[in-house]
């Protein structure tokens, strides 16, 4: 059941500036704690996508007519903001793909493929997501090379011992999650970037989950690769990014032939355009990427630039610290929870386990209590492995979020202990 409830709210992003977080679940208000699945939207820039879908749409990039160049400028502005975003040194080192997920793929198969050689190997953590993990796996079945993993401590913080000592002359590759979806340990991304670089590895960093939560510099890391998720960044599903240093994107092969991406095409050969071009076959993702332009508008108020963004995200950050800091406390109090994660450097997800309440349970049973979290294992199985469970539940903040959804979140916990005692 679905209503509307009065607008409330003391967060750092207003409740009500997000007409989802204003439904009634089950009868009561929302606490929304899935973000890290994916976040909610503002009204703001899902209005100002339909103003631009409504009156300035058109294909980009290949009309003469006044609405095609007004989308190409939307699009391409974008992209200006983007490179903003994480310090790229060129507007051509940003790519807009359809997620996160294909980020890392394109770079999988474009750029490790045809690089590695039998018995090189890929260097991951413990921590990764899935699509961090499987791609590369698919491109070592490919070249004979091997896939390994640096171990985490239990508290869920990098080995770094480990990691360093996994690194030598055969490795070629180091990707490697900035903030864990599963745990919220933050890396410590420059350090390990130039550790690999020191065996001459190549670097990927799964932004995923720092986009909207962290300031990023790519150029101060150092990262060769780096791949945000829009939809998580309060943006539209179906973008994502992938920043590549410009040396490596221009040596890479196409990773997908169609429209848009050629010089010239005959049936003995075809030549390709250049960045950003050669890696946006097909008609993108225009609306989308146009939204993510609002959202950030959104996120950094009007006319923002590097400096304001850093401080906005940094902003941003630290208030979702306190909202952590806060529910973890409240969760502390309940007998037979086990939280998972406790890094010195840790961003906004509480991962729990509750004895005698299996995580699904439990987060059906917090749903009937209008707390939205995920159970499972996260797409992160062979961290649920390392860390000896099936499965946790998991509550990821926002800057939407605030201290009353946490204690909602400890009293829906009470709540589904009492049935289950
Ligand atoms: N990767 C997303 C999550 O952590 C879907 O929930």
């Amino acid at each position: 059941m679905i209503q509307e409830l009065p607008k409330i709210s003391t967060s750092l992003f207003p409740k009500s500036d997000f007409p989802n977080l204003l439904t009634a679940v089950n009868g009561q208000a929302l606490a929304y704690l899935d973000s890290a699945a994916s976040a909610q939207k503002p009204h703001a820039a899902t209005e100002a996508t339909t103003a631009f879908v409504e009156h300035q749409y058109a294909n980009v990039h290949r009309g003469v007519h006044t609405l095609s160049q007004l989308a190409t400028d939307a699009y391409e502005l974008v992209r200006d903001q983007v490179k903003v975003v994480l310090n790229a040194a060129d507007r051509n080192e940003i790519i807009f793909t359809k997620g996160c997920t294909e980020s890392i793929n394109l770079v999988a198969q474009s750029f490790a493929r045809p690089l590695l050689q039998p018995g090189d190997e890929i260097l991951l953590t413990e921590l990764e997501h899935h699509s961090n993990i499987v791609p590369w796996q698919l491109a070592a079945e490919a070249s004979g090379a091997k896939v390994i993993a640096a171990r985490i401590h239990d508290n869920g913080e990098l080995d770094l011992e480990d990691f360093k000592a996994k690194l030598n002359s055969r490795t070629k590759i180091v990707a490697f999650t900035h903030i864990s979806n599963a745990l919220g340990t933050i890396l410590p991304a420059k350090e390990m970037t130039e550790m690999a670089h020191a065996f001459g590895a190549t670097v990927l960093i799964d932004g995923a989950q720092s986009g909207p939560h962290a300031a990023i510099d790519v150029q101060e890391i150092g990262a060769d690769f780096y791949v945000l998720s829009i939809h998580k960044m309060y943006g539209p599903t179906g973008v994502g990014v992938l920043y590549g240093k410009l040396n490596l994107l221009e040596a890479m092969p196409p990773y997908q032939g169609g429209g848009s991406m050629i010089r010239s095409v005959s049936f003995e050969e075809t030549t390709f355009a250049e960045l950003p071009a050669k890696f946006e076959a097909g008609t993108p993702n225009i609306a989308g990427v146009v939204g993510l332009g609002a959202t950030l508008d959104y996120i950094a108020g009007p006319n923002w630039n590097r400096d304001s963004w850093v401080r906005r995200v940094t902003e941003i950050g630290n208030y979702e610290a306190v909202v952590r800091e806060y529910g973890v406390s409240q969760l502390a109090e309940i007998e037979g929870l086990s939280v998972y994660g406790d890094a010195e450097e840790m961003a906004g997800i509480i991962s729990f386990t509750l004895k005698t309440v299996h995580p699904h349970d439990l987060g059906t049973i917090l749903d009937q209590h209008g707390v939205a979290v995920r159970a499972g294992h996260h797409c992160c199985q062979p961290l649920m492995k390392r860390l000896g469970v099936p499965a946790t539940a998991r509550a990821s903040i926002a800057a939407y979020n605030d201290l009353e959804d946490m204690d909602r979140l400890a009293s829906a916990v009470i709540a589904a202990k009492e049935i289950f005692a």
